[in-house]
């Protein structure tokens, strides 16, 4: 397995929709590996294809600390009209972080690495991370997203403290940066 190169802010790639996987091949096997090992080592608890330049339907998700699934392309069915609010971050904008609306719970279909459909359903952090990976697949950012008043960032050096602790920077995205499950509002790097 191998870290791949996130691609930040500005990079065209975040932008795009992304192609829907036909066949599972080798080639995107080794991406799932590579796209796991490289959220794992950025701290994060999600990231999409289009976040390591390969703008095809991939998205890996944290489920719990030693629990993380690889999903293929990726759909909400169903969005929940109860919403909850709470600050994300992303890997492809470090420390940048704002207080993003989602759905509180989502129905999501995808497939598995072997190619079998799956249906779930996700509430709250989780069904967070979702919403922010799946819109990353769709050329969306949570910044696009965020309450514009709601940004802030914070230091290296504080964020390196909070992974220290063990906690997750206040923020993040689902995206992709922490892991840790905070207790009230969702943050989520991805
Ligand atoms: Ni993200």
């Amino acid at each position: 397995m191998a870290k791949l190169e996130i691609v930040c802010d500005g990079h065209p790639t975040l932008k795009k929709q992304a192609k829907s996987i036909r066949k599972m091949t080798d080639e995107m096997r080794l991406l799932a590996d590579d796209m796991v090992e490289t959220m794992l080592c950025s701290n994060g608890v999600g990231l999409a294809g289009n976040q390591v330049n390969r703008p095809v339907r991939i998205i890996t998700v944290m489920h719990a600390q030693d629990d993380v699934r690889v999903y293929i392309n990726p759909r909400i069915l169903k969005f929940s009209k109860e919403v909850q609010y709470g600050d994300e971050g992303c890997l492809s904008f470090p420390l940048l972080y704002g207080t993003v609306c989602r759905a509180d719970r989502v129905t999501v279909q995808a497939q598995t690495l072997d190619m079998k459909k799956v249906k779930l359903d996700a509430e709250g952090y989780l069904a967070r991370i979702f919403q922010h990976e799946i819109d990353h697949l769709n050329g969306i950012t949570f910044t696009e997203r965020a309450e514009p008043d709601t940004f802030y960032t914070i230091t290296r050096k504080e964020y390196e403290e909070d992974i220290e602790d063990g906690e997750a920077p206040e923020d993040t995205s689902s995206g992709d940066k922490e892991a840790s499950q905070p207790a009230d509002d969702s943050s989520q790097a991805g």
